[in-house]
């Protein structure tokens, strides 16, 4: 019989928990793998969320978050105790998905001792190392070197070509957040009270349409999330809209938001959510509203229109199926563009239609299945 191989999956944030909790569950089900799972914990809270309702117990633990963390120290941090996990564990391969700082301190760690690298959701590029930042130059310090690289598009696999990776290292295995949201999306039909915590919000706000709402990126800090908070007061004094926005743990979103939207009756600012309740709040959602990168994903999987809050994107795919619009975050054009989803049925119609272009629910497997024979 020959030997197990080692898989060592390195993650920090939220949203790669949220879209590697399915490989870790496919490599622990498997018996070519040895799966061990080290969490940065760049993230805390939000993180530990995941954890818990995907019942992923980690090996390693480096509890690396502190508060209002900056990139420098948190690089330093993860690069030198990832590093010395890999040299416990001695992996035959580090796994990491997206873009964070987690990933790429713990690819470069890797690439430091020789140990190849399988990088999900590769292939992601806006074009702008300015936006999203810093994560366009995070994927592409991972995709310089990387020895897998699982591309949830035929898309990002051309970026990769394009970059002169070698292409049999090339394979287009769909996106895991569509595995994850499938998986919630079973659970929550077996034990509805799992996303039955937003039941007093629906109720408080019946007969109104919803609005989803989540934002939190760097290079919106300052004027950008000003302006995104001024445009939700202006089409929150709609009387048949109500807004529901968990605020991300960020201190630089929270004074914003908190700040600037505290107290409307038709907005309703509230913890992050866990990945069940975040499901139910798509589902009751007329339209998003985001510059989340994940959201982006989901919401065209679930026909919801969402309008991104950023200049450019690194997922076109929702733009080209109609599901997703550019706003950038200037107010009167994000007010201009929500108004017009509200009262132009015409335009909600023809953005309001389930596409997947980013998966099949089973890049999991695939993914396992390359790594027990790449
Ligand atoms: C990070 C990632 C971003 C990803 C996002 C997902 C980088 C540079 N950024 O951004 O790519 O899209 O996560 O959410 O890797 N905090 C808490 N508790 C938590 C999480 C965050 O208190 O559970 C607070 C802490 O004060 C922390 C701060 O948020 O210092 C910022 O966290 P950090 O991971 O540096 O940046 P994010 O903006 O979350
Ligand atoms: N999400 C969640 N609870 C929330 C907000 C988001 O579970 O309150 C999920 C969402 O479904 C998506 C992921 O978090 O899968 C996106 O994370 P985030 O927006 O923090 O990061 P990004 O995707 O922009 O990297």
């Amino acid at each position: 019989m020959t030997s197990r191989r080692k898989i060592l999956t390195v993650f920090g944030t939220r949203p790669e928990a949220i879209k590697l909790f399915p490989l870790v569950h496919a490599l622990a089900q498997d018996e070519r793998f040895e799966s061990r799972v080290c969490i940065s914990a760049q993230h805390r809270e939000m993180l530990d969320q995941v954890l818990e309702i995907a019942a992923i117990m980690p090996d390693h633990d480096l509890d690396l978050m502190t508060p209002g963390q900056t990139l420098d120290a948190l690089t330093a941090r993860a690069l030198v105790e990832i590093g010395k996990v890999l040299d416990l564990e001695q992996p035959d391969w580090v796994v990491v998905q997206g873009d964070t700082t987690t990933v790429m301190a713990g690819a470069i760690a890797a690439y430091y001792r020789k140990i190849p690298v399988c990088h999900i959701e590769a292939g992601l590029r806006s074009g702008d190392i300015h936006h999203p930042w810093p994560e366009e130059v995070n994927r592409r310090v991972v995709g310089s070197f990387a020895a897998l690289h699982c591309a949830p598009t035929e898309n990002a696999r051309g970026a990769l070509l394009r970059e002169n990776v070698d292409p049999a290292s090339v394979h287009v295995t769909g996106n895991t957040v569509i595995d994850a949201l499938h998986w919630v999306t079973r659970r929550v039909a077996d034990e509805p009270s799992l996303a039955s915590g937003l039941a007093d919000l629906e109720a408080r706000f019946a007969g109104k349409r919803i609005i989803g709402m989540t934002s939190h990126r760097r290079e919106n800090f300052g004027a950008g999330m000003q302006n995104i908070a001024n445009a939700v007061r202006n089409f929150a004094s709609r009387d048949d809209i109500a807004v529901i926005f968990p605020v991300h743990l960020n201190p630089n979103v929270r004074a914003v938001m908190n700040g600037q939207l505290a107290g409307l009756d038709n907005v309703a600012l509230i913890e992050p959510l866990d990945y069940p309740h975040f499901a139910r709040l798509l589902d009751i959602s007329h339209l998003m509203l985001t510059d989340s990168g994940g959201v982006q994903e989901e919401a065209p999987a679930l026909g919801k229109p969402v309008l991104v809050m950023r200049e450019t994107t690194e997922r076109p795919e929702g733009v080209d199926a109609g599901t997703a619009k550019l706003v950038g975050t200037d107010a009167e054009t994000i007010v201009r563009e929500t108004n017009r989803l509200l009262d132009d049925e015409a335009a909600y119609a023809a953005m309001a239609r389930a596409h997947n272009p980013f998966g099949d629910g089973h890049s999991a497997a695939r993914i396992a299945d390359l790594l027990a024979t790449a």
